[in-house]
């Protein structure tokens, strides 16, 4: 049993938290090059994609982060054992990425992987953990996601070595948003909020309705795990990318937002559709996700193919989403007992898609016809 093991181990009878970062209070929001470009990143798209987070307006509605993904780094580590970036495609290096973003009100992530290698075959940081932590609060990295490819061979129990890493970045001084990207395996959300800011609760996400569904069915019954300083990552968006219909993209933000999932744009925002960018920017959905002091939602009903997701806000209104999975339209019924809410009429109900209001609405809400894959998202006050 190794220090770092000892110490999340009694601190659950101290019952102090073992991240105590400061960082992560609401989830995170910002970009990542994943999604959309895979190992295809260079410096300018860099500069060009931070540009575009502040022409589009994204980071006035809370976009703060510009993350590079995996392949930003030298297929090998200088001569004293360091990381360092490609140098054809990132010739300034990240710290001068770093620079640019704060200089211009953003912050700066990167990735790495705890096993031998990163999942494209670039240095891992096995062995490195706290040369590596130290690197990145050198760059002034606001953001790091640890992957975990390469991690059987040794055999890294991933309690252990997340620990360890955390403590690495604690003793650079330097607050770094730590995300666990362990893909759900060893149940993280038991673990992930002593170790981390969030964890990811499955395998990668990818671009298809499917992929979606099964993404935040993952998230069912553990959003009491997540919360302030640490959340459940059902990963990262897949809105603009083109595989979605509009209405399957409006789905997939409503239930980030109400499941307090950590909203990283992962698509090309120099071609985005403006009907994308409308959504990203929904003010009254994001306000949901980053609801300060509540719970994260969690799923009230699952009974094919209707799905009902609430969330208790701090305010003492109730946010809900209801999710139509079936190929046809459908018909529903929800009251507002069933949603958790204690009056019989509510004084106030805002649609935070069609930005309408309803007010004095008795007992319940019916809607026909409620399009396939399509929401009908609520913030009910009584
Ligand atoms: C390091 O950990 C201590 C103890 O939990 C905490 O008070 C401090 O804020 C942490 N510092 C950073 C930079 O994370």
């Amino acid at each position: 049993m190794n220090k770092p093991y000892l110490f999340c181990f009694l601190a659950i009878f101290s019952t102090a938290l073992c991240i105590n970062n400061g960082v992560g209070i609401t989830p995170p929001m910002g970009f990542n090059t994943w999604n959309h470009f895979a190992c295809d990143i260079d410096e300018n798209l860099a500069i060009s994609t931070m540009d575009k987070m502040i022409s589009l307006g994204l980071s006035d509605v809370g976009y703060e982060y510009f993350n590079l993904d995996d392949c930003w780094m030298a297929s090998e580590r200088n001569a004293k054992g360091e990381l360092v970036s490609d140098s054809k495609r990132f010739p300034s290096g990240l710290k001068y990425l770093s620079d640019y973003a704060h200089k211009n009100g953003l912050k700066f992530g990167a990735y790495e992987c705890m096993g031998t290698e990163t999942c494209q075959g670039y240095p891992g940081s096995y062995g490195h953990y706290a040369q590596d932590a130290q690197t990145f609060a050198d760059w002034g990295l606001d953001y790091i996601k640890m992957d975990w490819c390469h991690t059987s061979d040794p055999e890294l129990n991933p309690r252990l070595v997340y620990a360890e890493l955390r403590d690495a970045l604690n003793k650079t001084g330097r607050q770094i948003f730590f995300s666990i990207c362990e893909w759900g395996e060893d149940s993280p959300y038991l673990w992930g909020k002593k170790t981390g800011n969030s964890w990811r609760t499955f395998l990668d996400i990818q671009c298809s309705w499917v992929s979606v569904e099964v993404c935040v069915d993952r998230l069912m019954e553990i959003s009491k795990y997540a919360g302030e300083g640490g959340w459940n990552d059902p990963d990262m968006l897949e809105i603009g990318n083109g595989c979605l219909s509009h209405d399957e993209e409006v789905s997939h933000f409503a239930l980030w937002s109400i499941t307090a999932a950590p909203l990283i744009i992962g698509c090309d925002l120099n071609s985005i559709p403006d009907s994308s960018l409308e959504i990203l920017k929904n003010t009254e959905m994001i306000a949901v996700n980053q609801d300060k002091g509540s719970v994260p939602g969690d799923c009230i009903y699952d009974l094919y193919p209707k799905q009902i997701w609430t969330r208790k806000l701090s305010d003492g209104s109730v946010a809900v989403v209801i999710l139509n999975k079936n190929i046809f339209s459908l018909d529903f019924e929800i009251t507002w007992e069933q949603i958790g809410l204690s009056c019989k009429t509510v004084s106030k109900l805002r649609d935070l898609v069609e930005h309408t209001t309803h007010t004095n609405v008795a007992n319940g809400w019916t809607e026909n016809g409620l399009k396939s894959h399509a929401v009908k998202m609520f913030r009910a006050y009584c």
